[in-house]
């Protein structure tokens, strides 16, 4: 089989890379390792930067988006119980919008069935060969058969544990990696969100998040030491502990229920350089994983597929230096995602380490922000993401 652009992996940046591409008069076969049930049922991220609704329309999925998403022209934060708002549109005149990872996906795949795609799901022991040369094909096996597709490049979309990273040689290779001493307990319940808008609560006890999917689907998070588990954690101890962490006049229309989704996610900051080897080209979480708090993962992933569609476009269109420049564009946009998101979860979390200092150097820092439209603008600048 033979195709032009081989994408390994069909989580959002493989899905949309496949469609940006289409529209472009591109082909590519994509590979993933799970079934199309599995890739469509894992919650992820909820929030959409304004250039990645814009880059969603632009592939021709932005549709139930704009239906269905819920803008939101600003965020709350809250210290010491009280909470406060930053306003995006008054500071920076963008919103975000509200839209589960989930949804985009499911967007993106009905995109690619409409245009009859190629998804071949649930191949075991994907491998690239000569990704470093002038011939590179990956091969694979399904229901016991090897296959084989030879193409001009791979795209490596197979977020952080895939096997594109793992195929550049450790020389090649630099990592950059953090790990923080917590995690983030995540439930999803059938109930209203406490307020319009997103709360990131920074508190004494440790961060929380009140998120949300639509007017009757929550989405909550609490800062867990690294060695909890989801099982220990039951639905009434995370209602308890969220009440606690959280404005309290929030806390006081809180309505709770009956989680329907309980997991730990370990938070980690991470990049891989140079994100281009030959003929490979690593996209999203194969390259770099952000912690979750400002919600930049899949922003980007979406920014990574945004950079390699044009620099494919213009290579296939003769001008064959445009993919050099891939690897340099997409990192300088990484790495001031990776600042922002190691700041902005060095200001909310409790440290096991941590001194009262440094409580109060956090407290101070949000009082800053409480009071000040020049820090706000800053933190709105980078939370509605920065340009492509
Ligand atoms: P992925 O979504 O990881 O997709 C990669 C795909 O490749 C998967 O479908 C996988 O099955 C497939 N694959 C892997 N290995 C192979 C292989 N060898 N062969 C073929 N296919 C393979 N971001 C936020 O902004 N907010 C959040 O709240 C948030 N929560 C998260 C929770 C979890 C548990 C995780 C893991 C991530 C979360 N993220 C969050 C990050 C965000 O979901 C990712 O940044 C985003 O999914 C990146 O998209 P991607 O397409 O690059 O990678
Ligand atoms: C969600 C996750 C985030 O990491 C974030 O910063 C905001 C919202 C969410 O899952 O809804």
């Amino acid at each position: 089989m033979r195709t032009q652009v081989a994408i390994v992996g069909g989580g959002p940046s493989g899905l949309l890379l496949s469609q940006l591409l289409h529209l472009s008069g591109i082909e590519s076969v994509v590979l993933e390792r799970r079934s199309r049930a599995h890739v469509m049922g894992r919650i992820r991220a909820g929030v959409l930067e304004p250039g990645t609704a814009r880059l969603l329309r632009r592939a021709g999925v932005g549709d139930r988006m704009d239906r269905e998403g819920h803008p939101h022209g600003g965020t709350h934060l809250s210290v010491r119980n009280q909470g406060f708002r930053v306003d995006f549109e008054a500071l920076v005149s963008e919103q975000v919008i509200v839209y589960g990872q989930t949804e985009v996906t499911k967007d993106l795949y009905a995109a690619r069935d409409a245009h009859e795609g190629t998804i071949i799901d649930e191949v075991e022991g994907v491998t690239l060969h000569d990704a470093g040369g002038e011939t590179p094909h990956v091969t694979w096996v399904k229901d016991g058969t090897e296959h084989r597709l030879d193409c001009d490049w791979i795209a490596g979309c197979d977020g952080f544990h895939g096997v594109s990273r793992r195929s550049i040689p450790a020389s090649v290779l630099t990592e950059y990696e953090r790990v923080y001493p917590f995690g983030w307990l995540g439930i999803l319940s059938e109930t209203p969100p406490v307020a319009e808008e997103l709360i990131y609560a920074n508190h004494a006890r440790g961060f929380a998040l009140c998120s949300m999917r639509n007017a009757n689907l929550s989405r909550y998070y609490l800062q867990v030491p690294n060695t909890d588990t989801a099982d220990a954690w039951s639905d009434d101890a995370f209602w308890s502990e969220l009440r606690k962490r959280i404005p309290s006049a929030a806390a006081e229309v809180l309505q709770t229920g009956p989680s329907i989704e309980k997991s730990i996610a370990p938070l980690r900051s991470f990049v891989a350089e140079p994100m281009r080897w030959g003929r490979l080209c690593l996209v999203g979480d194969a390259a770099h994983i952000v912690p979750p708090t400002g919600a930049k993962g899949l922003n980007l992933a979406m920014s990574d597929v945004h950079y390699l569609h044009e620099a494919l476009r213009h290579w296939y269109e003769g001008d064959r230096a445009a993919i050099d420049g891939y690897s340099a564009r997409a990192l300088s946009r990484v790495w001031k995602a990776t600042r922002f998101s190691w700041w902005f979860t060095t200001l909310m979390h409790r440290f096991p380490d941590q001194h009262p200092f440094d409580q109060h150097l956090r407290e101070a820092e949000l009082d800053l922000l409480a009071t000040s439209p020049r820090a706000q603008a800053a933190f709105a600048e980078n939370y509605v993401g920065l340009p492509l």
